[in-house]
């Protein structure tokens, strides 16, 4: 049992392979953290200790007993207003407007299997895979009931948090602030690593100490966004990609969130992972309940690298669903940079016979298909064919397309709407809106309210009558914009933007029942919506409108703490690249874009005989190693923002092959030679290196490296293949 409960004590212990987490039910009901790290044994709560404190109350029940206070104690699920005044998990506002929520232990439950969330996605387990713990709290005045969720998935290293709010009482509540999880650290120097960006340069990795007072990170865009990431790193100040302890907190949720990270008055730390107070407040009725997104914890003690390695596994296996979870997924020829909005039916067509001859699998046709959407000002919400444009019926086009034995996907925006469009004429209170006000524009355009089902059910049907004319394989679904004007004609209002994330998520539901085999790619202007959340419909997501190759590696890195390669949607493009304007050898492009989905988005008719024969043969290198790099092992083997180049690597479960990826970044004259150290490789086993050049045994490539050549050009890339060969 993951799950272990002493009755006389009443302390929960969750135990992972290599970690514990560990929770008490104190002597008046208070839940407290205990602990939660690398495996220990035994009881924890010998670590709390009890001071009279000046300016730290004391809980009624505690009578005379001035060194008990929740300001000082740590909690599981702190609530405002019992005199714990650090940022806390649970703000109420009571139908007597009071801001206070007394939660005390009730009852608890044990199950087998992981527990799942309505309407919102999860970390999913098979029976014997996971265990659930589910704590009872409620508040004794106003009857609300907390309860908190624990799902151990014991082999993965992971725990979930979650958390449903009842109200049990009479009367209407509002819910002001709820966070999901919480960790708290009664000792030590954290760092808080976070993933910082903006549009078209996504996940930067930062870290920064935590120091008294609270450092925050969060969306109010009603996305989890660009600009920061919903997944932080808390790491032990000595820890390093490949060794000490850090503590993963990821957020499954794409929607407005917020994560607070604080050093309190006694150097304890507390950190917070929930959906953003901001543009919250939640009423809930007598007898209704709110269920919380929920948080992904994990715990290395052996640096970032095996932390990442452990998220990886966890989305891969529990979080995408689906064929495509498992499937290959196909390479494709995407025709936004190559044609952007001016194209018909023979510019996809003559896309599709390129793709064969290359040995694409597929080609997307992207913005620009429908209404008389011919730049971004117009015709969203106008689900319909532009026929005259394309010159044919969609159905038409795909099955020339598939003739050629090319699969076919296509682009749709279902959140928005254009102003210049037959929908807005007919539905203009179907938008975001605020009465008596106009709305915030952006790219032109507004959004849709999909917090309202007739909303929904409009554009499902719309996008399910484009998708019934052909033979459509895959989607890419895309959101232009932030939320802005926040209020809904028929949504209550403060509840919004989690109405409106939950309506997206069951749209998405929908669309994959309807069509189970469908792939879809998530985007948002490319990576604006890049989360666990999003990845539970949409097994890949664009990563970024950034296709610079050299970019891309900066983004990709910090992509790849949480986020496996094959959830990173990256395609070689054409140079001078659309972006930057910088000029990358198709080599190195290709090199960088095999570390995800693989794709490309250039126009194959303005290439030369040799660059086609360069594509033909980067398309089968990566055909050939696709499981590899889709289900291998992943190590960061430099970080790109510091080092002379951006190195990576992939390595089979069995250790029996590895692919290495290097792009030099610097070039000097007279320059020094750089070394790449590898990892994850059995160091008593020999690999054969580039089938002939060189056999040396895993332990040397690991703690000697291999010597990169040195070439008088900029970024070179070398992908170099490692295969046992005997032990
Ligand atoms: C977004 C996407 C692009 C492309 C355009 C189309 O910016 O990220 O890849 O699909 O929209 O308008």
């Amino acid at each position: 049992m993951a799950i272990q409960y002493r009755q006389n004590e009443r302390i929960f212990t969750l135990n992972t392979e290599h970690t514990t987490y560990q929770i008490k039910v104190d002597k008046y009901g208070f839940l407290l953290h205990l602990y939660y790290g690398a495996k220990v044994d035994g009881n924890m709560d010998y670590l709390l200790t009890y001071y009279d404190r000046g300016f730290s109350g004391n809980p009624p029940d505690a009578g005379e007993e001035r060194t008990y206070s929740l300001d000082a104690l740590p909690q599981e699920y702190p609530a405002a207003g019992n005199g714990d005044y650090r940022n806390t998990a649970f703000v109420l506002h009571n139908a007597d407007h009071s801001e206070c929520c007394d939660l005390r232990y009730v009852s608890h439950k044990v199950w087998k299997g992981k527990y799942g969330l309505e309407g919102l996605p999860a970390v999913y387990a098979a029976k014997e895979e996971g265990e659930t713990l589910e704590i009872l709290l409620e508040d004794a005045v106003s009857k609300i009931q907390v309860q908190l969720l624990y799902g151990v998935l014991e082999k993965e290293d992971i725990i979930t948090r979650s958390a449903k709010i009842t109200n049990g009482g009479k009367e209407c509540v509002w819910v002001e602030k709820a966070a999901s999880a919480c960790l708290e650290f009664l000792h030590g120097d954290y760092d808080l690593i976070s993933f910082y960006g903006r549009h078209a340069m996504e996940r930067n990795f930062q870290r920064a100490e935590i120091v008294h007072g609270t450092q925050m990170i969060g969306s109010r865009r009603g996305t989890s966004s660009h600009q920061y990431n919903p997944a932080v790193i808390l790491a032990n100040k000595d820890a390093t990609e490949d060794t000490g302890g850090c503590y993963g907190m990821l957020f499954v949720y794409s929607g407005n969130f917020l994560c607070e990270a604080e050093k309190d008055q006694y150097g304890q730390t507390r950190v917070l992972m929930g959906l953003h107070s901001d543009l919250f407040h939640y009423p809930l009725e007598s007898g209704e309940t709110l269920v919380l997104p929920e948080t992904i914890l994990c715990y290395s003690d052996q640096g970032f690298g095996a932390l990442s390695r452990r998220y990886h596994r966890c989305i891969r296996e529990h979080i995408c669903r689906g064929k495509y979870s498992k499937a290959k997924r196909p390479i494709l020829i995407n025709s936004w940079e190559t044609a952007y909005f001016d194209f018909n039916a023979e510019t996809i067509y003559k896309l599709a016979e390129e793709a064969a001859e290359l040995g694409i699998d597929m080609v997307v046709m992207d913005d620009g298909w429908f209404g008389k959407r011919d730049d971004d000002n117009s015709s969203l919400g106008d689900w319909q064919v532009n026929e005259k444009k394309l010159g044919c019926t969609l159905g038409e086009l795909t099955k020339k397309v598939n003739r050629l034995g090319v699969k076919f996907g296509i682009w749709i925006e279902p959140e928005m709407v254009s102003e210049e469009s037959s929908l807005y004429k007919t539905h203009p209170d179907w938008v975001m809106k605020i009465p008596k006000r106009s709305p915030v524009r952006s790219r032109n355009q507004l959004l849709l309210d999909f917090s309202r089902k007739e909303v929904r059910d409009y554009i499902f049907h719309r996008i399910c009558e484009v998708l019934e004319q052909g033979n459509i394989e895959y989607i890419k679904w895309d959101m232009n914009r932030s939320l802005s004007d926040i209020y809904s004609s028929k949504t209550l209002p403060g509840k919004v933007t989690y109405a409106y994330a939950l309506g997206v998520y069951d749209f998405l539901e929908k669309l994959l029942q309807k069509y189970p085999n469908m792939l879809i790619e998530g985007c948002s202007g490319g990576g604006g919506r890049f989360d666990a959340g999003m990845l539970y419909y949409t097994p890949q997501i664009w990563c970024s409108d950034n296709t610079d190759a050299i970019d891309r590696l900066e983004i990709q890195y910090g992509t790849s703490f949480f986020y496996p390669v094959s959830s990173v949607g990256a395609h070689v493009s054409a140079v001078p690249n659309h972006q930057t304007g910088r000029s990358v050898s198709l080599h190195t492009r290709g090199v960088v874009a095999m570390a995800g989905t693989f794709g490309y988005e250039l126009d194959p008719a303005k290439l030369t005989v040799k660059e086609k024969e360069e594509i033909q043969a980067q398309i089968v290198y990566y055909k050939e190693h696709a499981d590899l790099i889709n289900t291998g092992e992943y190590f960061r083997l430099s970080d790109p923002m510091r080092a002379d180049y951006g190195a990576w690597m992939f390595v089979s479960k069995q250790k029996d092959e590895a692919l290495v990826s290097v792009v030099m970044l610097k070039i000097h004259g007279n320059m020094t030679v750089n070394y790449v150290r590898m990892k994850g490789l059995k160091p008593d086993v020999v690999y054969e290196v580039d089938g002939s050049k060189g056999r040396y045994y895993g332990s040397a490539l690991m703690e000697a490296g291999l010597p990169m050549p040195i070439r008088t050009t900029e970024y070179p890339a070398y992908q170099i293949y490692l295969k046992a060969v005997r032990n």
